[in-house]
């Protein structure tokens, strides 16, 4: 197991990320601290200078917790450097990336917010999931050359124009998947995969209710319940969530702008002669839990995955015991440390359901760097329906819906 350390200027020790999955954003960690802060404003996105990791990059630096939708120059916890050092390759097994997308989680906003478990220390790189080109490889790799199409994820550190992961951490991208789809795919689809696959083992004609179900992981879990064969039923907010999720052929979506869950679903379980829900995936908690809880089955599984509303919800475990429920806790980055086979394996799943059309990644936000502060205010204020991102070095992709 490899841990992450960080030494600042002037600490004693290296700080330990406790329980972070293994990643590179060593380099991020030192280099930050000592690099001068630019001075924010109207940013011109220059390309990166590179001479072996000696170059500068552009990357969006945390540098105190905050509304990271607070724009950029404005009062917001993030900046971004353009003169920020390219990681150098740190191992002989390290591979560079030059990243081309990177995804916005909820997760990365509740980390600059300061609210999330995982609480690095100041100054960050926020960023997670990504996909690139190989750049450049350490003497020792054997997997991957430069300009091959890679994915991965970290615990800090893609949103710059360079990361560096060691081979074993990275996923050859099919050349004929998009990288920007590919970079939406291991944070999101990877909770769903193993929520619902490795943990649930959902099978066909068992009755799936995922809530939050137009956003990231949410979107990705009414996918991976069709693949399975499942009766997936959908809540989500507002028209153009539910156009969406009925074209991807969920069997009933609830608007909870404008109905009751309980009474919807049970009128269509009902409807389909169902007694029940067997599999409830739940990235939101609060109250619509507890409504969900009423409309389980005996013997019924519970994947906790998130709590988008704020709330984290009450489970009572007598009516576990009676109903003889089954709760899963799942935190997906923690597979790696835990079960690395585990997760290998399911994103190299969800890589070949891609590469034959599968599973489509539906994004409706993309920005660039210097917009960070739009797409995090997309996550925030309930706009994205599957995936915000960011690219890097594309003024094609670097438009913004809105
Ligand atoms: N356990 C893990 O390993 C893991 C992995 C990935 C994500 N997560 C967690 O899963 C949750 C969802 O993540 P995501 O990336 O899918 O986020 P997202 O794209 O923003 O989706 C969240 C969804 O939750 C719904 N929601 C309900 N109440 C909300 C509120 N008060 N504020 C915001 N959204 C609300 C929204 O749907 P409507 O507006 O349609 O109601 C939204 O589409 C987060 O808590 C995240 O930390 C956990």
């Amino acid at each position: 197991m490899r841990y992450v350390f960080r030494r600042r200027e002037n600490d004693k020790k290296p700080f330990l990320l406790a329980g972070a999955p293994p990643t590179t954003c060593l380099h991020h960690y030192i280099k930050s601290s000592s690099t001068v802060r630019e001075k924010t404003g109207r940013i011109s996105l220059a390309t990166a200078k590179i001479t072996d990791g000696q170059g500068t990059m552009e990357a969006l630096v945390c540098e105190k917790l905050g509304d990271p939708a607070t724009a950029i120059g404005e009062g917001s916890p993030i900046v971004l450097r353009k003169n920020h050092p390219v990681p150098p390759l740190d191992s002989p097994t390290a591979v560079r990336v030059r990243v081309k997308a990177t995804s916005l989680n909820f997760a990365n906003y509740l980390q600059v917010l300061g609210k999330y478990q995982e609480k690095p220390p100041l100054p960050f790189i926020p960023g997670s999931d990504y996909a690139g080109v190989v750049d450049a490889v350490g003497s020792g790799v054997s997997l991957f050359k430069v300009g091959d199409h890679v994915c991965s994820f970290a615990a800090l550190g893609s949103f710059a124009q360079f990361i560096v992961a060691d081979q074993s951490e990275l996923y050859l991208v099919p050349k004929e998947c998009d990288l920007v789809a590919a970079a939406a795919l291991p944070v999101a689809f990877g909770t769903s995969h193993i929520a619902l696959v490795h943990r649930a083992q959902l099978g066909p004609g068992q009755v799936l209710l995922v809530l939050g179900a137009a956003g990231g992981v949410g979107l990705s879990a009414v996918q991976i319940g069709k693949i399975r064969g499942a009766i997936v039923i959908a809540v989500a907010r507002g028209e153009e969530k539910i156009q969406l999720l009925r074209s991807m052929g969920v069997d009933h979506v609830v608007d909870s702008t404008k109905e009751g869950v309980t009474v919807s679903v049970k009128n269509f379980l009902k409807s389909r002669k169902l007694k029940g829900v067997d599999v409830l995936y739940d990235p939101v908690g609060g109250k619509l839990t507890k409504e969900s809880l009423k409309l389980l089955n005996w013997g019924a599984q519970i994947l906790v995955i998130g709590f988008a509303s704020g709330e984290i919800p009450l489970i009572p475990a007598n009516i576990a015991l009676v109903k003889n429920w089954t709760v899963h806790g799942l935190y997906w980055g923690s597979y790696k440390i835990h079960r690395p086979p585990v997760l290998e394996d399911s994103l190299k799943e969800l890589l070949s359901w891609m590469a034959r059309g599968l599973i489509t990644i539906h994004i409706s936000h993309t920005y660039s760097l210097s917009e960070a502060s739009l797409a995090f205010a997309a996550i925030k204020e309930r706009k994205a329906i599957g995936k915000v991102m960011i690219t890097i070095d594309d003024a094609s992709h670097s438009r913004s819906k809105l």
